[in-house]
């Protein structure tokens, strides 16, 4: 009765594959309340589950589409039956990166395979049409057995892709019973090991369509556009024959034949020109949205419409923190929504194809679309590879299964224009019947296949995670050859045009250097762009026993295997929200490169088919900050992929202050996706700075019975540290080094893991010694060192305390250096780099508010500063955190010229004589990498203040590369003058 489920076939009774279609034929859904029963087996709850008869009324209920384990559904062999979702026991969501959570033992699942018996009583209106009826699954997870009325329709696989039904036979007037037994496991989910939770159940839609006699059951459509006359070819085949109209372009012919369409505007990302049509086909009349478009490959580059496009992409999964991978529409436009506003231009559907409205929203919208199939075959990597699905011919017809499905679903849209076959799923023969269908079927696309390295399956070269110099050198064609590939592959793949699947991957904070791939991509003409990784964090809502929300990952789940937190690694937390990565990618994306020459701002055109006429241009002046003066700038027409110069304003200004000059383009008019003014780009040039003020003459300390006095603060004589200032009592200053590990600072798998090189060293547990106290005239010096249990190596520190001036600000000269060698001993062979360094200060809770002359108003790192901006900024010091949902140093501001904290009634203003650092928290660096979760952080009763000299960049080490040595703190001396002034 089971056999199906370890069967590597894909299905039985169902369909051929077709196109999702937009049609006037009547539509039943059946999406809504059904019945639901989990069994521990494939069983399920017995034969009689389908039998019309059965009562089912004390079933749980479920809505349809959902994921049962992120639904209040009974585990009744559960030691707890009912738990509120999402559950976090082995009944729950499970989470595996590249591991199959069962044994490998192809086709084979385990006995232990949690079914559900889904039910639906439904029924048929009265005025359902005669004639054939189709039943539509649009995704179930993972395999499905179908009886409609007792009868026994057949079962599927391919969990993110349609399958159909014949039902007219089995349909009844009046009452209709639907049964559907769904399987967590089945031979399926070995084609299935995405990076991405295991969520069965019906997840998408369920319908009951109406065939009308004669009807269109599938059609292709093919829009060509010819660049050189500006011009479109179409045809329209119908598996019945029909009539093509599109009124705007007078077009009214038969199905079958190609037509010159004259004069058309291209579709592009850029210009998601659709021309509106139907197909007349017997009873029928099908939507065409056609958007004529030509994907070309030639001389090593990938053109649409004969010219280069760049895709500025993301990977984008589908998620929802309550719903899983059941996103209702609104959730889809909105992502696209926010794609387009961060210049996101291109989508790679990793790892399966999207709801299939997802791909119409990008037609309508604009963006480039890389549909990758629903196949990954990633957990034989723990097999050595040995049985690999893409090695057996067993296995091919299901591969081809899916391929065949995605293509025919999503042939007729002009956003596709790439064929993924499937994600990390190394070599075989499987790739090329694959490959040689996609050629005889739709030969229009182009096909991606990233994990061959022979690529002789791929019309790209493509890679995940490489490094910036290795991206150059791909840039160059000269990257080395890949491992095990013939001469004859390797020339070929040297001739092929490069797509980065995946690279910056977002996890915590991070990615940095995103403008910096940017700039390599932009660089030559053999990059048609690349992906981030990824868009969202795959985070469920969860909450605490005493009902507190948080975002629960891998390792929130009692289960093994377990991928931990690698499911929250996107450029949006779960619930949306934009983490500081998203505004980075906005910026690094941007479509408009200004760049400053004497007297004139230069504009390049980034787009690949529009000029620059949909933006409106304007400049800033800015003093210290200070608004100055603004005006607009007009702007000629600038092609695509080209330059313009363009006369600032002759600005006043002078070297009492910094004077600095922002341009931005922001959006001249309203847009489907945001509205006039929304800004697209902006760069900033510095006019002038002011000549540095010469400190005045020290003034002479005071000791009397409170301690050492120097301006507004008091010293203790003996251990030369600071009493107060200006009445304000403080902790520290401390010589300072540690910052709460990112998830880039922790490597991936033992490479590039900083975080056991510093806690080897006990970098995280500085001790502090006072080598030196003397009180002079007019100055206070501590010596100190500063350095780890364990280790000869320190950090010798120099704090200098004078005054001047009036005597109300309180001078702090800093010098600092690292004295011994600094190797991670007793293994030697590391060098030990610092997370940070700078000063460690507390101060009274109730110094909550800051204000800051400097990069804002987001955190910033020095690899990943492109989205902040020089400027006066506020804001509470809880505001200042991002609340990573695994805790971890968030915050930071960089390039800060003045930074006042500020209480009801007292302030403390700090400048230096270069920009620094800062950060303030509720909480010490060691509390935040303590917690867990943002909710284990609490207010610690002080402001935590931490003064930076450097600050490590992020980097993306979690997945990618190591972090570029520039961004790493040096071990050179350094010196800052900091000056601190309590005020009221
Ligand atoms: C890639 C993979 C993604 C994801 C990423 C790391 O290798 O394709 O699905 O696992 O690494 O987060």
């Amino acid at each position: 009765m089971t056999a199906y489920v370890q069967s590597p076939a894909p299905g039985e009774g169902r369909e051929p594959a077709r196109a999702d279609a937009v049609t006037d034929a009547v539509v039943l859904s059946l999406n809504g309340t059904w019945r639901i029963r989990l069994s521990p087996t494939a069983a399920g709850t017995g034969d009689g589950f389908a039998d019309p008869d059965l009562d089912a009324s004390d079933w749980d209920e479920i809505r349809v589409p959902s994921h049962w384990v992120l639904e209040d559904v009974t585990v009744p062999w559960a030691a707890e039956p009912r738990m509120s979702a999402p559950r976090r026991d082995e009944h729950g969501p499970l989470y595996t990166n590249t591991a199959f959570p069962f044994p490998i033992d192809p086709p084979h699942v385990p006995d232990e395979n949690p079914t559900g018996d889904y039910r639906l009583v439904f029924e048929l209106p009265a005025e359902w049409p005669a004639g054939r009826t189709l039943l539509r699954f649009q995704g179930v997870d993972s395999c499905a057995l179908v009886h409609l009325n007792g009868e026994r329709l057949g079962w599927s696989t391919g969990s993110r892709l349609p399958f159909e039904f014949d039902v007219t036979a089995h349909l009844r007037p009046g009452r209709n019973v639907l049964a559907v037994r769904v399987h967590r496991w089945s031979a399926g989910s070995y084609l299935e090991d995405q990076d991405m939770w295991w969520l069965p159940g019906i997840f998408r839609d369920v319908e009951l369509l109406a065939r009308p006699a004669g009807g269109a059951d599938d059609h292709v459509v093919r829009a060509d556009f010819d660049p050189l006359w500006h011009s479109g070819t179409l045809r329209v085949d119908a598996s019945a024959p029909g009539v093509v109209r599109v009124p705007e372009l007078g077009v009214e012919v038969p199905t079958g034949v190609d037509i010159r369409v004259g004069e058309v505007e291209p579709w592009s990302a850029e210009t998601p020109r659709l021309y509106r049509g139907t197909l007349t086909a017997g009873d029928e009349v099908v939507q065409l949205a056609i958007g004529f478009r030509t994907v070309s490959i030639d001389g090593g580059r990938m053109l649409v419409n004969g010219a280069p496009v760049l895709l500025r992409g993301v990977n984008r999964h589908e998620h929802d923190p309550e719903r899983g991978r059941a996103l209702d529409v609104e959730t889809m436009r909105r992502d696209i929504v926010m794609m387009k506003r961060a210049n996101v231009n291109a989508v790679r559907t990793s790892h399966y194809p999207p709801h299939p409205e997802f791909v119409r929203l990008c037609d309508e919208y604009g963006l480039w679309v890389v549909e990758e199939c629903d196949l990954e075959t990633h957990g034989f990597i723990y097999a050595g590879w040995e049985g690999n699905p893409p090695t057996e011919p067993v296995w091919h017809e299901a591969m081809l299964d899916r391929v065949r499905r995605m293509v025919e679903r999503d042939k007729n849209s002009p956003s596709v224009i790439v064929w993924s076959l499937a994600n990390e799923s190394w070599r075989g023969d499987g790739w090329r019947v694959l490959r040689e269908w996609i050629r005889d079927r739709n030969p229009s696309r182009p096909v991606l296949y990233e994990r061959d390295p022979s690529y002789r399956d791929s019309d790209f070269y493509s890679l995940m995670y490489p490094s910036l110099d290795a991206l150059e050198a791909i840039g160059h064609r000269e990257e080395p050859r890949p491992d095990d590939v013939t001469d004859d592959e390797d020339a070929r793949r040297r001739s092929l045009p490069f797509l980065l699947a995946e690279y910056a991957h977002a996890m915590g904070n991070g990615p940095g250097s995103l403008d910096e791939y940017q700039r390599i991509l932009e660089s030559s003409d053999r990059f048609c762009g690349g992906f981030v990784w990824e868009w969202i964090d795959h985070g469920f809502t969860a909450r605490t026993d005493d009902g507190t929300p948080f975002t629960m990952h891998g390792g929130d789940v009692d289960y093994r295997p377990n991928g931990g937190r690698y499911c929250l690694d996107g450029l949006l937390f779960a619930d949306r929200t934009p983490s500081p990565g998203y505004a980075e990618l906005a910026a690094a994306f941007a479509p408009v490169g200004i760049t400053f020459t004497r007297g004139s701002v230069v504009l390049a055109n980034k787009h690949d088919a529009i000029g620059l006429g949909h933006l409106a241009f304007s400049w800033r002046l800015e003093r210290d900050g200070a608004l100055v003066d603004s005006g607009d700038l007009a702007v000629a027409a600038v092609p695509p992929r080209s330059q313009i110069s363009v006369p600032l304003p002759a600005f006043d200004t002078d070297d009492s202050a910094e004077w600095w000059v922002t341009v931005s383009a922001t959006l001249a008019t309203d847009t489907v996706w945001a509205d006039a003014g929304h800004e697209v780009a902006f760069a900033q040039h510095r006019l002038s700075a002011p000549t540095p003020a010469l400190a005045g003459p020290r003034r002479p300390l005071r000791t009397d019975g409170s301690g050492v006095r120097i301006g507004p603060a008091v010293f203790d004589s003996t251990s030369g540290r600071m009493l107060e200032l200006g009445g304000i009592r403080f902790d520290g200053p401390l010589l300072d080094v540690w910052r709460a590990p990112t998830e880039n600072d922790r490597g991936q798998g033992g490479r590039n893991d900083l975080v056991r090189v510093w806690k080897a060293t006990g970098i995280d547990r500085m001790t502090h010694r006072i080598r030196s106290l003397s009180v002079g005239d007019d100055a206070l010096e501590v010596r100190v060192r500063s350095s780890p249990a364990t280790q000869p190596f320190a950090l010798g520190s120099t704090f200098t305390w004078w005054s001047d001036g009036d005597g109300d600000e309180l001078v702090l000269d800093l010098a600092v250096e690292f004295e011994g060698a600094w190797h991670d001993t007793p293994y030697g062979h590391h060098d030990v780099t610092l997370p940070r360094l700078g000063l460690r200060l507390g101060l009274d809770r109730a110094f909550d508010a800051v204000e800051w002359f400097g990069l804002g108003p987001g955190e910033a790192y020095v690899d990943s500063r492109t989205a902040a901006r020089l400027g006066r900024f506020g804001s509470s010091v809880d505001e200042l955190q991002t609340p990573y949902p695994v805790p971890q140093e968030n915050g930071t501001r960089l390039e800060v010229r003045e930074l006042t904290l500020r209480s009801a009634d007292r302030s403390l203003v700090v400048t230096a004589d270069r920009p620094f650092g800062f950060a303030a928290r509720r909480w010490t660096a060691e509390t935040l990498e303590q917690a867990r979760h943002p909710h284990d952080l609490r207010d610690s009763g002080r402001i935590h203040l931490t003064l930076d000299l450097a600050h490590r960049g992020v980097g993306s080490a979690s997945v990618g590369p190591a972090l570029p040595e520039r961004y790493a703190v040096s071990r050179e001396p350094r010196t800052a003058r900091f000056r601190f002034r309590p005020g009221p």
